[in-house]
């Protein structure tokens, strides 16, 4: 029988140590790719980077890849690629990851935020219109947690006010939209191969385009402003403004390898996710992810959002969220929040501190003096405040035991609070961690 006492106050944990497996796993193939780069005669741009471009590309089914050191250069090299400049203003949710907005930063743009969905916690298309000014170049969508964005919307959306889309696909590996892979909707896209992500090969993205005028000008940015690859007869000659946002090829060896199982990686995310979505949304209290008929997840972050009208929780919410977290951690789940801040809340936004004296925003070629007011995103707000997540327990090489153990050390907690009642539960909380 379980031990219905929760392991915060003291009981038996549902999850022992070692149960569930860290991620990535690395197996021979993955050493022998690292070994023979590692006895190979070039270390930065080398052999494995040019292939793994070219697999990536045809695993994803784009013309163009470049291989980048983050998915953030990726991003970068979008914003360049898509030609907008100083002053040009660019759509981007209210809720992601820093560097989906302030990639738009890097090249001297404006970001504009809109808020989220509270249902599919991807950018709302119904409030992208109403931030259109003449000065918008281009939306950047962010496939949330390996969710797609409606793109039919988001693609009717750009062709009347004629904007470029870039997808933010970092955390949307395999993730399909009408039965197409994201990376493929707009005019060109980033992928990230950080610790967490699907893909992962230490640090490393990749840029995709079907574009080549886009290729070309995100090529520049990637390396030095020049025009050649470094395996090309290089000039030496820097044609624009460049970063150095290269891969090297010891990362490339071990991307290529983890490449090869990408497929299973997310077939298990998918089967793990249903088990854990299946034991869960027998629970009152919690907001389980949502998935449009049209789309399929890739379940890189399984989100969940805790439902305060039905707990009577009307103050204090983060901390009622924080100690329902600590509690399901306790029971051995690896589990966390994945922002603590919605975007506009950002220091770097709300106290425009990005290249020193006011620019981008102060640049004479914007001319308008925009502020940030975190308040007028609600719905990510609200998400923010109520949402915790996990990745590590329903990745491979876990399988559907942890999935439903992991759903079983949820489900003891929310049954706890219920049966204490959520204040006298939390004064619990409170008197542990004293
Ligand atoms: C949605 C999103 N965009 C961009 C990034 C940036 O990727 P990277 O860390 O590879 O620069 C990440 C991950 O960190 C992300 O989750």
């Amino acid at each position: 029988m379980m031990d219905k006492k929760l392991a915060i106050f003291g009981g038996k944990k549902t999850i022992s140590e070692g149960i569930i497996k860290k991620w990535p796993p690395v197996d021979q193939t993955d050493i022998e790719y690292v070994l023979n780069s590692l006895k190979g005669d070039i270390h930065s741009f080398g052999p494995n980077c040019k292939e793994f471009e070219k697999e990536f590309a045809q695993w994803n089914g784009n013309k163009y890849a470049i291989t980048t050191n983050s998915g953030t250069a990726a991003l970068h090299m979008g914003i360049a690629g898509c030609d907008l400049s100083c002053g040009d203003e660019v759509i981007v949710p209210a809720y992601s990851w820093s560097s989906s907005a302030t990639c738009i930063l890097h090249h001297n743009c404006i970001p504009i935020f809109v808020d989220i969905d509270f249902k599919t916690m991807n950018i709302d298309v119904n409030k992208i219109e109403e931030k259109i000014t003449e000065r918008t170049r281009a939306i950047i969508v962010v496939h949330l947690h390996g969710l797609p964005v409606e793109m039919d919307r988001i693609l009717e959306i750009a062709k009347k006010y004629n904007l470029k889309v870039i997808e933010d696909a970092c955390q949307a590996h395999g993730a399909k939209y009408k039965g197409k892979k994201v990376g493929n909707f707009g005019d060109c896209s980033a992928f990230s191969f950080n610790q967490n992500k699907c893909l992962c090969s230490g640090e490393g993205g990749m840029f995709v385009t079907d574009n080549e005028e886009i290729y070309e000008k995100a090529k520049m940015l990637w390396s030095f402003g020049e025009t050649r690859r470094p395996f090309e007869d290089r000039d030496y000659h820097a044609y624009a403004l460049g970063w150095m946002y290269r891969n090297n090829d010891l990362t490339a060896a071990f991307g290529r390898a983890q490449l090869k199982k990408l497929d299973w990686y997310i077939e298990v995310q998918k089967k793990n996710a249903k088990v854990l979505t299946k034991i869960l949304k027998e629970i009152e209290g919690l907001i389980l992810p949502y998935v449009p008929e049209n789309c399929e997840h890739n379940w890189y972050n399984y989100t969940i959002r805790l439902d305060m009208d039905f707990f009577g929780i009307k103050k204090d919410i983060r901390k009622f969220r924080d100690y329902v977290l600590k509690a399901i951690q306790a029971e051995g789940v690896k589990c966390g929040i994945w922002q603590s801040f919605i975007l506009p809340a950002m220091t770097v936004f709300l106290a425009k501190n990005a290249y020193g004296k006011g620019c981008p925003w102060s640049c004479p070629y914007y001319g308008k003096n925009i502020n940030y007011v975190p308040e007028e995103y609600p719905v990510a707000q609200k998400h923010c405040d109520t949402h915790f997540g996990m990745t590590e327990p329903l990745r491979a090489p876990n399988d559907e035991k942890v999935a439903e153990l992991v759903g079983i050390s949820i489900k003891k907690v929310i049954d706890d609070i219920k049966e204490k009642g959520p204040e006298k539960w939390v004064n619990k909380v409170e008197e542990v961690l004293k």
